[in-house]
């Protein structure tokens, strides 16, 4: 744990009677960092979030929050605020009393008041809009003015709930480009909740991928995809080939391996620790693997295939190649540039290509 995290979740557990929702879970999230959960449906992620506002206290552990312990602080004297998914503005108000509606106890002179809202405004791109009805606006607009509503309080923290889970897919990825601007912008630090893997990836500086109340791996956006430490967190961000081994050797980083379709794989990996004898898995993305008619030349490893099928997409295709000794065709996906193989002749030789440092060794799952 280092000790300049901004907020702290230390070995937290959340029971609901008997069910373990959480699952001595520790996070620290830097100060003005775009943190996001990312896992599916019943993994924890809400609860997690509510733990940090304060509507949920953990079964045991501690949230500290800019160095303060959270167990005794209620939800309204914590520096934080929450987006929930289904965006909760008052229809029957307009815009400008919804973004202010956390300022009313504040007892602010209304030029004060109007002056923070027509920031806010502003912020999110929606200037002129005070005096519209809530019901008049669209649902990326209603989003934002959540939004505007939450930051106007100038919380340390942001915490959203799939804020943009209600929006279509062209709505909701202008808005992931505004929300990071914004982020950008104010420079508070967000906790955000979601379980598409493509969003997180977009948004976040960084990602705890969750299981069943479990943090499975915490890393950078290119760390998870790169270097997955486990076999359900690569197949949970993005696509993943994955082929059975053996490990045949160790001499000090450089491993071994006997993969079954492969055959003989030397990987050069000191944070995966293994033995000679142990089972592992070695994995490789589809846009790793490079595919072509005649034998490629060079350094890195090559195997000759069967072309089973292949799917045209436009800027890029997919190809499913069948490798003697494996049940499952390798998928591969390649850039049509000039020299793209011939998609329409199927069942026909074909080579794979791979760098060594683009395998990735997952020690037995
Ligand atoms: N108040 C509660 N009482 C009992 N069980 C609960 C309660 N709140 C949540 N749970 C359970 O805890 C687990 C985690 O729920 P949570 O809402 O945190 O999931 P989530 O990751 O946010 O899922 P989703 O993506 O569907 O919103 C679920 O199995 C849920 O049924
Ligand atoms: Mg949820």
């Amino acid at each position: 744990m280092t000790s300049d995290a901004f907020i702290s979740i230390r070995n937290v557990d959340k029971f609901f009677g008997k069910f373990q929702a959480i699952d001595d879970v520790s996070i620290d999230i830097g100060h003005g960092e775009f943190f996001s959960l990312l896992g599916s449906s019943g993994c924890g992620k809400t609860t997690l979030l509510r733990m940090l506002a304060g509507f949920e206290s953990p079964s045991s552990g501690e949230i500290y929050i800019d160095g303060q312990p959270m167990s005794e602080v209620p939800p309204h004297m914590r520096p934080v605020n929450m987006v929930f998914q289904s965006y909760a503005i008052f229809p029957h108000l307009d815009v400008r009393d919804n973004i202010a509606y956390g300022l009313r106890k504040q007892k602010l002179p209304k030029a004060k008041r109007d002056e923070m809202v027509d920031e806010m405004l502003e912020l999110i791109k929606l200037p002129g809009y005070g005096d519209r009805k809530a019901n008049e606006l669209s649902g990326g607009q209603r989003q934002r003015i959540a939004l505007a509503r939450a930051l106007i309080l100038r919380p340390k923290v942001l915490l959203l709930d799939e804020p943009l889970g209600a929006l279509d897919k062209q709505l909701r990825e202008q808005m992931q480009l505004e929300l990071r601007d914004l982020q950008r912008t104010v420079g508070i630090t967000f906790v955000f909740v979601t379980h598409d893997q493509e969003e997180a990836l977009t948004l976040s500086d960084r990602i705890a991928v969750m299981s069943e109340g479990r943090v499975l791996q915490m890393d950078s956006p290119t760390g998870l995809y790169e270097r997955p430490s486990s076999r359900r967190v690569a197949s949970f961000i993005g696509t993943m080939n994955f082929f059975d081994g053996t490990v045949s050797g160790v001499n000090g980083t450089s491993v071994e391996v006997a993969a079954e379709g492969l055959g003989t794989l030397r990987l050069d990996r000191r944070e995966t620790a293994v033995a000679e004898g142990d089972k592992v898995q070695v994995a490789i993305r589809p846009e790793k693997l490079g595919i072509s008619d005649s034998r490629p030349e060079g350094e890195g490893g090559r195997i000759e295939g069967t072309l089973e099928n292949s799917a045209y997409l436009g800027e890029r295709s997919h190809h499913y190649v069948r490798l003697d000794g494996l049940e499952k065709p390798v998928a591969v996906s390649a850039q049509n540039k000039e020299n793209a193989i011939a998609t329409a002749d199927r069942a026909r030789p074909i080579w794979l290509s791979w760098n060594e440092e683009s395998l990735v060794l997952l020690a037995g799952d």
